[in-house]
């Protein structure tokens, strides 16, 4: 499974980047507002020169002609980058679109196997189910994740299963038990899965008794 990072925060994806796992970006308009960034292109194309992996960056406007339009802007900004689409009616006539020009689409906002399945017929490269948003409103995000892997798995639909609205560690345990391609998640998550502490006092305890032993402070 391959861990993205879910923000538009330079610093975060460097830092991502050189601790050697994460190999792709996922951002939306409110994580871009998030950064105060102004100029989208810009920050798109800086991102789609640090990662290795894909970058997704969202359609905003909410028309099929509009769409079409912005992601075919959007996808000569890089060539790692993938336009993000909304899981409706209108998006499923944008990714069938979009994909028979070779563009890669990331439909986004899913929020079920319905849709999961009509956007791979469709040609979706990537799906994103929504897990932390399901949750929120008491309903079993992960579930949706497995329930997408198991239908893609059971009729060989080759679109990747991206489990986003990653809120905490356990979310991406969950997302590679249940056989997720990627996990976007975000950079506070990201930090978190490394630490442990356990791990903490290890270091510590071995670092005191070796100063004990070697009788210096180095
Ligand atoms: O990039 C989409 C997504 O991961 C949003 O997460 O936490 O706003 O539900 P969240």
């Amino acid at each position: 499974m391959r861990i993205y990072l879910d923000t538009a925060n330079i610093k975060h994806i460097r830092h991502g980047v050189e601790l050697g796992v994460v190999s792709g970006v996922t951002t939306n308009p409110t994580l871009v507002a998030k950064e105060g960034i102004k100029d989208y292109k810009a920050v798109v194309r800086e991102i789609c020169s640090i990662v290795p992996g894909s970058v997704s960056a969202e359609v905003t406007v909410n028309d099929p002609e509009g769409m079409i339009e912005q992601a075919r802007n959007i996808a000569t900004w890089a060539e790692n980058v993938f336009v993000k689409i909304p899981s409706t009616i209108d998006g499923l006539k944008v990714i069938s679109t979009l994909a028979r020009e070779n563009i890669k689409v990331n439909q986004t906002l899913c929020f079920s196997v319905n849709q999961a399945l009509l956007g791979a017929l469709a040609g979706s490269t990537y799906v994103s189910p929504f897990v932390g948003r399901l949750d929120d409103i008491g309903q079993d995000g992960m579930a949706l994740v497995k329930d997408i892997v198991d239908v893609y798995k059971k009729h060989e639909l080759k679109t990747e299963v991206l489990a986003a609205s990653i809120r905490h560690p356990l979310h991406v345990v969950v997302a590679a038990q249940a056989g997720a391609d990627i996990a976007s998640v975000p950079y506070k998550v990201l930090i978190q899965m490394m630490q442990h502490p356990l791990t903490d006092i290890g270091v510590e305890r071995f670092l005191g008794d070796w100063r004990r032993v070697s009788g210096s402070g180095d």
